[in-house]
């Protein structure tokens, strides 16, 4: 999410900006964030060291707002510093959040990629004793709890307070520091969050992805998980948060400058696709309190109201309503309040009928996009209560809603959305969890079966992502396929309409989602002799026997020439004689199949307008956020 960059170089040679060793920090970290400008930009911010001052400056809004700041008010160029460019989760995009934090003595400077899951017990902690906080983060917990550390119990030891300090937090963190009194280092800490070390001559680098220090080295240095690492300009030492010296994973980059903002991928769209198994799992930190229940602080309507909601609206635009179609089947069926799902420029000029205990469900990934703000605006007119599921700290439908439950997939920046669909589905089910439990409805072990089988879901994403070779493949032999149609039943249906959806947007080809059962109420006149069908097939272990009207479906398109691809639950063997090519995706609850079964066709899309030439980042005639009615 946050780009992350820290520097060390030589202090001798300081003065001879551009030979290696002796390059300005200023410079180093201002080049650095520049190329990560693209994992997050809500706010950025530097902290430079030179003998003994350590100088910061921060600004919300784009990096340009920083470097304004730096030329009315300039600071020490430093040989030592750390940067950051921020995706805001816990506290909204404005100057006093942004990053770099200190500590109550104004010596040590922090900056953080992830979230830290106990930051408010530790804060709590920390006001106890008197500590007083400046801004809303996470981040500021883990400065001040580390200035601290520093000047007590690890005697002025940088490297051991972090290590003491990490052993405290839990969640997801890169840490980076650096104090005045050991100015010759940047000390850094990773837990599910990702650091790499710049290897150079007389001077070391570190970045939360390898773009950050591509022009000055390319030996690099991958932290394992639950590591530190002591940068000087001469050595790089690596321990275990155990104090155990370790090592980390030692390799060349060979990537252009533009492929390492893609991960080493082609495009975003595929770097966004391989981001999934963390989106999700971003998703689902920290919202679960010490004893398994959800609790979701950021949902901040009283008690009493949620309780008093008889009815839903969830309302959004393009794959974000399909997300919204699957959180109607999860909450009418976890939470047994009636759930309507409708376009958002469809909602506001049909005169829907509102009143105080209906709860607007919008969901957005930009948090933008103005016929999802208009619709929301016309329903609190109307008296109604509004949350928001969106992607974007600090934008103005969670601003203008009366809570917001973020997902955490990071800035999307391929048009086409991929990541954030599987990330507001998550969400959907979390907020129908809660209010299931907040109402009574469902067992506290039920729900507990349900999160378990969701943390399990970014590691079968993973295995999806690992035999993408078969759907590439199918991908690039239909590139001259003038149609496809797209199948699925229950929460299937949407998956449906979304990899319709994806092969509309990003190959140009004419594509349909159906409701399997609506097939034979007209569609399937569309069937000829080699039409491509794609059917979402339900588990055979669903309710309803959906299973086996699907493959009931399969059969009624297959005898009018289909050409038929299943998506299917692995060990489904009976769909592989109805299917010219079967994908399975690992088993999971029948109500959380769209995580999983939404990727292949994500893949397909993408690989197949790839091969038809096609720029899957930047489609014809679309636009990321839609700012216009
Ligand atoms: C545009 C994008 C779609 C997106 C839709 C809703 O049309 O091209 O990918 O699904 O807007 O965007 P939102 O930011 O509100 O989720």
């Amino acid at each position: 999410m946050c780009g992350i960059v820290g520097y060390v170089g030589s202090a001798a040679s300081s003065s001879v900006s551009g030979a290696a060793g002796g390059r300005v920090a200023l410079d180093v970290l201002l080049e650095g964030l520049r190329r990560l400008e693209y994992r997050g930009y809500d706010s950025a911010g530097v902290a430079t060291m030179s003998q003994g001052q350590l100088s910061v400056r921060k600004k919300a809004g784009k990096l340009s707002n920083v470097l304004a700041e730096i030329q009315a008010d300039p600071m020490v160029p430093g040989v030592v510093g750390i940067g950051h460019t921020r995706w805001a989760t816990h506290g909204g995009p404005t100057d006093v959040n942004a990053h770099p934090h200190l500590d109550a003595a104004g010596k040590l400077a922090v900056i953080h990629n992830g979230i830290i899951e106990n930051f408010s017990s530790l804060r709590a902690r920390l006001v106890a004793e008197g500590v007083v906080f400046e801004s809303q983060t996470d981040t500021e917990v883990a400065a001040k709890l580390l200035g601290r550390v520093f000047e007590t119990s690890a005697g002025g030891d940088l490297t051991e307070a972090m290590r003491q300090v990490v052993n405290q937090l839990e969640g997801a963190f890169t840490l980076l520091a650096v104090h005045v009194d050991q100015p010759d280092r940047v000390v850094a800490a990773r837990r599910n969050s990702p650091l790499v070390v710049g290897l150079g001559d007389g001077e070391n680098f570190l970045g939360s992805d390898v773009s950050a220090f591509i022009d000055f080295t390319r030996d690099a240095v991958e932290l394992e998980q639950d590591q530190i690492v002591t940068i000087t300009a001469d050595e790089v030492a690596i321990i275990g948060f155990d104090g155990v010296a370790a090592q980390g994973r030692q390799f060349y980059v060979d990537w252009d400058a533009s492929a390492a903002e893609k991960g080493g991928f082609a495009t975003f769209m595929e770097k966004e696709i391989h981001d999934q198994p963390k989106a999700v799992e971003d998703t689902l930190l920290g919202r679960t309190d010490e004893s398994g229940r959800l609790q979701l602080d950021e949902l901040r309507i009283p008690v009493a109201e949620l309780k008093a909601v008889s009815k839903i609206i969830v309302i959004a635009c393009g794959t974000a309503a399909y997300a919204g179609m699957v959180a109607k089947y999860a909450i009418e069926h976890w939470c047994r309040i009636p759930v309507e799902v409708e376009l958002a420029h469809e909602f506001r000029y049909r005169d829907p009928i509102i009143d105080d205990t209906t709860l607007i469900v919008s969901v957005s990934q930009s948090g933008e996009t103005m016929d999802t703000l208009m619709a929301v605006r016309y329903a609190k007119e109307q008296g109604a209560r509004t949350v928001s599921i969106c992607n974007t700290n600090g934008s103005t439908i969670p601003r203008e809603s009366d809570a917001v439950l973020y997902t955490h997939a990071g800035p999307e920046i391929a048009v086409a959305s991929t990541k954030a669909f599987l990330a507001q589905i998550t969400a959907a089910y979390l907020l129908g969890l809660y209010l299931a439990q907040l109402r009574g409805q469902m067992f506290t072990e039920q729900i507990r079966d349900i999160l378990a089988d969701l943390h399990k879901i970014p590691q079968k994403i993973t295995e999806i992502l690992a035999g993408a070779e078969q759907v590439k493949s199918l991908a690039r032999s239909m590139k001259d396929s003038p149609s496809v149609l797209f199948l699925g039943r229950h929460v299937g249906y949407p998956v449906a309409l979304e990899g319709a959806l994806k092969l509309k947007e990003l190959a140009y080809i004419h594509a349909e989602g159906f409701a399997a059962g609506e097939l034979k109420h007209g569609p399937i006149a569309l069937i000829e002799e080699g039409q491509p069908v794609f059917v979402v097939v339900p588990s055979p272990h669903g309710r309803h026997s959906l299973h086996s009207k699907v493959v009931s479906n399969i059969q009624e398109v297959r005898a009018r020439g289909a050409k038929t691809i299943t998506v299917a639950e692995a060990g489904d063997d009976d769909v592989r004689e109805y299917s010219e090519e079967v994908f399975f995706v690992p088993e999971t609850p029948p109500m959380l199949m769209p995580l999983l079964a939404t990727v292949p066709l994500q893949i397909f899309a993408c690989t197949l307008a790839s091969e038809k030439g096609y720029d899957v980042d930047q489609p014809r005639n679309l636009a990321k956020s839609v700012t216009v009615e």
